[in-house]
């Protein structure tokens, strides 16, 4: 059992209770590989936030588990020996799919883990959340649950089309489980085309009603937002003049995330934005510069781009800057 606290993680409880009253939200980005976990730390330290590193069950098998830890563990030392910051950096498994694999992220020294039950029914959901709690808090490991399907892909499980969390179940789920965060479905959907728009037409608002009940029935209590990039247009745009073929890739607006950040909306989730952003860069260094074969050449621009863009959403639309 390795020791989160001994690796300089925290787990979410208090960056929460700080993000609930402060009406900001704490990002959680994930990462698969080097560059991306180095553009996370350093845009997050530059810019004075808290982060939440973020692991799928896809990314531990393509990284390779035991390689993950130990660079979660070389983030921390990276933020505190070379960068001089002390921000709080959580290590969290996104879209946990069995209590198994939530115990495996916690004996590899996860800070926090997200079982993600909302492909099984109520009663099964409640159940399976309530085990994977019951282990993390014996390890003081925060646990984030989920109600509620979002559309596109959660991972290996795909929901067709989104259904809404019910804000009546809500209470009732959190009280049976014991979970620390839950994530809600109000509109967003994971990937770069999240909704199907008539030219000139805007993306339509999120489900705003739908959390103001939630926020009535369990006041304070941490919400996540799941699906939540901006897929910029500007990178859509450098992406497809490079050859890239994301049309009609689009994302939450911006000003609607502020707006969630403000509520008891705590967490928010970009996947996305940063490989949308990188892919943009690369293409362009290919197309730009084609006798280029240093991976460096290619892989430190996108670096640099992914920096700049979450140091952006941390200043201008979660709020985060500034409140490590
Ligand atoms: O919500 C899913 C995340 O974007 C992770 O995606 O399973 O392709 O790593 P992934
Ligand atoms: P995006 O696909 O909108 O970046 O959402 C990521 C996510 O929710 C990861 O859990
Ligand atoms: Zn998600």
């Amino acid at each position: 059992m390795t020791d989160y606290k001994k690796l300089g993680l925290v787990n979410t409880r208090e960056l929460f209770k700080k993000a609930v009253g402060g009406g900001y939200a704490i990002p959680a980005y994930n990462f698969n590989n080097m560059e991306q976990l180095q553009a996370i730390i350093s845009g997050c330290a530059e810019s004075g936030s808290p982060v939440i590193l973020q692991v799928s069950s896809g990314a531990r098998k393509y990284a390779n588990q035991t390689m993950l830890r130990y660079m979660a563990q070389g983030a921390v030392a990276m933020a505190r020996e070379d960068l001089k910051s002390n921000i709080p950096i959580v290590l969290h498994l996104d879209h946990g799919d069995t209590y198994e694999l939530c115990v495996s992220c916690i004996e590899s020294g996860f800070s926090s883990v997200m079982i993600d039950g909302s492909s099984h029914s109520y009663d099964d959901n409640v159940a399976l959340t309530k085990k994977v709690v019951e282990y993390a808090h014996k390890y003081d490991v925060t646990v984030e649950g989920e109600l509620g399907v979002l559309g596109g892909i959660e991972d290996d499980v795909k929901a067709e089309k989104s259904n809404y969390t019910k804000p009546a179940e809500v209470e009732d789920f959190v009280k049976k489980t014991g979970v620390d965060s839950l994530a809600i479905s109000i509109g967003t959907s994971h990937g770069a085309f999240k909704f199907k728009l008539k030219p000139g037409e805007n993306p339509p608002p999120l489900r705003f009603d739908i959390l103001e009940e939630v926020e009535k029935r369990i006041p304070g209590f941490p919400i996540v937002l799941h699906g939540s990039s901006s897929v910029p247009p500007e990178y859509v745009a450098l992406c497809n003049k490079y050859g890239g073929k994301l049309d009609n890739a689009v994302g939450v607006p911006e000003e609607q995330l502020r707006k969630a950040a403000k509520s008891s909306v705590c967490k928010i989730n970009i996947d996305t934005d940063g490989r949308l952003v990188m892919t943009a860069k690369i293409r362009e260094v290919f197309a730009e510069k084609p006798s280029e074969f240093d991976p460096r050449k290619y892989l430190g621009p996108a670096r640099e781009a992914l920096k700049n863009l979450i140091i952006h959403k941390n200043r201008e639309v979660l709020g985060s800057a500034d409140k490590a």
